[in-house]
């Protein structure tokens, strides 16, 4: 889903009618038809979607992309939420709130474009991306393929599996920009040994926004028994794709970046027949082995 996608779908929800989205929505198709170096130049266009923010004018915040800031129209949602949660929370939280996570499941597997019954929820990418790092059975020596400009944090995950169960992490390398998407194909491609059980890489890497060859890379991996993670992070919501687009196993992201979602937010895609054998980072009795769900069982 694209920025302005999302705008106008943001301003179709009957209940929230604050007159601020009204404004970005009457605004968004002038843009419709135009290409996104003249959009950016209509300063009444965006002189209207800036009144659906709270953002301090007096700071020029050139990084929206590590957490965005919230639409007003979402602040006023979780403050509702928050001032509902407090009238009687054992209640309102676990009887009337937390059910409620389903239809939103349902509508994030819809814009993916998979089951929902492959949709965790989670509180961010790193979480997301780390129940499936951290949860993959690996033997001590078995090698997990990466990239030396993918996130620090997913980096210093495999490095603790080095350090915690003796795996071996590759980083290959690449230049920025690449001479080719087969050319940061083929530098996995050559770095798979027999060893190899895990490839991970960026959809679109934070650092320089290059985006990756994703399907070609994961269908590859599976046809030689290979998992591959996709971190989302920068990519959900910022172009359209859908899971068909990429033929990923596992694909973990924020909703707080490009979707413009309430600041902790994420979600974690994992392919049915994988949800069984990954083991989720928060306990989950084995009744839920085999259920999404259990990637949610984090506590209150
Ligand atoms: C490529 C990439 N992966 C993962 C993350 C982690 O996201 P979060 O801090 O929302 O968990 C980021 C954050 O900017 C990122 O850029």
């Amino acid at each position: 889903m694209q920025r302005r996608t999302f705008l106008r779908a943001a301003t179709g929800l009957a209940a929230l009618k604050a007159d601020s989205i009204n404004r970005a929505r009457a605004a968004a198709p002038s843009v419709n038809d135009r290409t996104p170096e003249q959009a950016a130049r209509d300063e009444d266009f965006w002189r209207e979607i800036q009144q659906a923010f709270t953002v301090d004018r007096n700071i020029i915040n050139l990084n929206n992309g590590g957490v965005c800031p919230s639409p007003k129209v979402v602040q006023d949602a979780m403050r509702r939420q928050l001032e509902f949660s407090n009238v009687a929370p054992a209640y309102t939280m676990w009887t009337v709130l937390e059910p409620e996570i389903e239809s939103v499941r349902a509508r994030l597997a819809a814009s993916f474009g998979c089951d929902p019954e492959e949709m965790a929820i989670t509180r961010n990418a790193s979480e997301a991306l780390e129940i499936a790092q951290l949860g993959i059975d690996l033997k001590p020596g078995d090698e997990v393929l990466t990239t030396d400009q993918d996130y620090p944090r997913m980096i210093t995950t495999w490095q603790q599996r080095e350090r915690r169960d003796s795996i071996k992490l590759k980083m290959i390398s690449f230049p920025t920009p690449p001479p080719s998407m087969d050319d940061l194909y083929q530098r996995f491609e050559r770095a798979i040994t027999p060893r190899t059980r895990v490839i991970h890489f960026c959809h679109i890497t934070n650092l320089t926004g290059q985006i990756f060859p994703v399907k070609k890379i994961c269908q590859m991996a599976r046809s030689r028994g290979i998992e591959a993670i996709v971190d989302g992070a920068h990519a959900y919501a910022q172009f359209p794709f859908k899971h068909e687009d990429l033929d990923c196993d596992y694909y973990g992201t924020s909703l707080h970046k490009w979707l413009l979602a309430p600041h902790g937010t994420g979600f974690l895609y994992v392919r049915k027949s994988k949800i069984e054998k990954l083991w989720p980072m928060m306990a989950a009795p084995a009744s839920m082995n085999a259920n999404i769900r259990k990637f949610e069982e984090i506590g209150t």
